[in-house]
């Protein structure tokens, strides 16, 4: 009788720690959580149901042998079953699923293979942070705890923009960032191909873009502040991918239900194609090199700025033109993906303004203004697009001047973009900076690695987007993404550091039903997914633990005051140079910083353990701060 209580109690116990321990990001529509566990041995066979399941049923499989060391059978029937519905599950869509687990099996269905692959992302959540693991991992029970799961996307477009201009990512790089996003069911890469720092595609017809425009002079240092290409100085950093590549890239990405959206990014951040062909501007300028991070912009607030090389193409000129014949020509049957983005954002007018083409074609075609001019050159690229069977769609720059007639819009500059495209009928993804740029900062400089950004995104920001604004018919919001600017960002783990938890975040936004969100179950979802990274040697962000510090003047008296993002934490802080931990003062009010050459150094523990950075801020970076409207400047 007592043995069989202690079982029972334990059995009881087991499945609720289990239960507890479900964490899944994105969060599902629907999840019940049932008694007992499913539990993988070497005799756990895996189910493809119909032929179109297999490769997905072959992936988990690979996901599930690498960490366990089993060698799992891939047959038509199994314990875990994928199974396609004869009739498709309306609620469920292209991409949506049910997942049932029980102490038997489990059972995976779907209308289309993209869904019993989210079903998969979400059944190996199940199993323990090991089961990442690309090596096996000894003495763990693989224990997948019983659910009732139903489960389909808010938004058909869950992207990641990664730029490879700026700095290049090899293919292998770029297949990982993609593999790990689609584990968080995004499903749209955004490949920043080109910009003025270098151009990374292969185009057999226009062979300099690549010998010429995919290098630059070698700087090491900070990006903005490198000195500009020398006189005669080879080029020697180059990175590009031939077409092979990109149809790899392609592929890889499609066995994960991912598509890619190419950039081009033009007519603007152009320098890289200018040195490589000057004639596409309107300076013709010889002398223009690819940029290697030097400065060569002056930035002056407002959306205003002077770009001192021009990187512009010219949009007089039908050279321009016969070039992105030949580059979409090329680039349209690389990518499945209907869209291509042509970018469009922060070109520069200045030099259009003095060309006597480009007055010239004003004139002709009664353009009013350089803005016009610019629409005249989207409309001109939307055709060139079309007649590769292709959309455009670009930065919300592309509005002004008039929208091309069928062009899409990707908000960066705030929600406003996207809202006067969906009013006008035109599809909008909402990538607007202040939530989702994950090349700005998340937490104290002080403690960050690129401590020169110009703005900050914290994860609480992030957390709150929300993509379709009032007023706007919903339909014309495809989603959003993440977008990875790669200036500061030199190598993948980096851009995981940047990309995560962040990323997180907004999988829970463009997937997960509206209205659902909860910040502190949030970060207990993302602390297991740290564990699951860590398994997986994913990098990622720790800096929603940190303290921030914020300072005020009152009376001719500084003052430092402390918060936290995620709650339940305790700040201790030291005024003396000792460090900071448990034992130091804790923190409940503003702090009094005395005169003198004083630094306030802070700590976050949570029971009892140190969980954030220290951060050390001598009294004149507190100075500093006083002058701040609030924490994201
Ligand atoms: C952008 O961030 N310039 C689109």
């Amino acid at each position: 009788m007592r043995l069989f209580s202690l079982l029972f109690v334990s059995t009881l116990l087991s499945s609720i720690v289990s239960a507890q321990n479900i964490a899944i990001i994105p969060q599902p529509v629907s999840l019940q959580t049932l008694k007992g566990n499913f539990r993988l041995t070497t005799q756990t066979t895996i189910g493809y149901g119909q032929t179109a399941g297999r490769p997905v049923a072959d992936m988990l499989a690979a996901r599930l042998n690498a960490p366990t060391g089993y060698h799992l059978k891939v047959q038509r029937q199994g314990l875990i079953q994928l199974h396609l519905n004869a009739k498709p599950n309306a609620t469920l869509g292209n991409e949506g699923y049910t997942l049932d687990v029980t102490a038997q099996n489990v059972r995976i269905t779907a209308n289309e293979p993209a869904g019993l692959f989210y079903g998969v992302q979400t059944l190996l959540q199940l199993f323990p942070p090991g089961i990442e693991s690309q090596t096996p991992v000894k003495k763990v029970v693989w224990n997948a705890p019983a659910v009732r799961i139903t489960d389909y996307p808010r938004f058909g477009w869950r992207g990641m923009m990664l730029d490879v201009s700026r700095h290049f990512f090899s293919k292998e790089d770029v297949k990982r960032y993609i593999d790990r996003m689609a584990r968080y069911k995004y499903n749209v890469f955004h490949w920043h191909l080109t910009d003025d720092n270098g151009w990374r595609i292969e185009i057999k017809s226009l062979p300099n873009l690549t010998k010429t425009g995919a290098c630059r002079v070698q700087r090491y240092g900070k990006w903005g502040q490198y000195e500009a290409p020398k006189p005669g100085e080879p080029a020697t950093d180059c990175g590009f991918y031939t077409q092979d590549d990109i149809r790899e890239v392609v592929a890889y990405a499609a066995e994960r239900y991912v598509t890619i959206l190419p950039e081009v990014d033009v007519p603007g951040h152009s320098m890289a194609a200018i040195a490589s062909y000057p004639e596409l501007c309107c300076t013709k300028d010889t002398s223009i090199r690819v940029n290697p991070g030097s400065k060569f912009a002056e930035w002056y607030g407002n959306g205003q700025f002077k770009m001192l090389v021009d990187n512009s193409m010219n949009p007089s000129s039908e050279q321009v033109y016969a070039f992105l014949d030949k580059v979409f020509t090329e680039m349209a049957p690389l990518f499945p993906n209907a869209y291509v983005h042509v970018g469009g954002d922060e070109c520069y007018h200045g030099y259009w303004e003095n060309d006597p083409g480009c007055k010239a074609l004003m004139e002709k075609e009664g353009l009013k203004n350089t803005h016009e001019l610019q629409s005249y050159f989207m409309k001109r690229v939307e055709k060139i697009l079309q007649s590769k069977g292709k959309k455009m769609i670009g930065w919300d720059e592309i509005l002004e001047g008039g929208l091309a007639p069928e062009a899409a819009v990707m908000s960066w500059r705030g929600l406003e973009g996207g809202i006067e495209a969906a009013k006008l009928g035109h599809n909008v993804v909402m990538t607007p900076n202040d939530y989702v740029y994950t090349d700005l900062l998340q937490g104290d400089p002080i403690v960050e690695p690129d401590q020169t950004s110009y703005k900050r995104v914290r994860l609480t920001k992030t957390f709150e987007f929300e993509p379709v604004p009032d007023n706007i018919d919903p339909k014309y919001i495809l989603g959003g993404q993440a977008n990875l600017w790669s200036e500061k960002v030199l190598t993948i783990r980096q851009a995981e550091y940047m990309t995560y938890p962040r990323a997180w975040a907004l999988a829970d936004t463009y997937w997960s039903a509206k209205g659902n969100k909860n910040w502190d179950a949030f970060i207990k979802r993302m602390e297991r997914h740290m564990e699951r990274s860590d398994a997986a040697g994913c990098n990622y962000a720790r800096s929603a633990y940190d303290a921030i510090v914020t300072a005020t003047e009152k009376d001719g008296k500084l003052f430092a005051s402390v918060a936290t993002e995620i709650n339940g934490l305790d700040v201790y802080y030291t005024l003396n140079e000792a460090l900071p931990d448990s034992y130091t003062l804790h923190y409940t009010q503003p702090v009094e910083i005395p005169e003198g050459p004083v630094t306030l150094k802070v700590i976050t523990y949570r029971d009892g353990k140190p969980v954030g950075k220290m951060i050390a801020l001598p009294r004149a970076e507190l100075l500093r701060r006083t002058g701040k409207q609030t924490d994201d400047d």
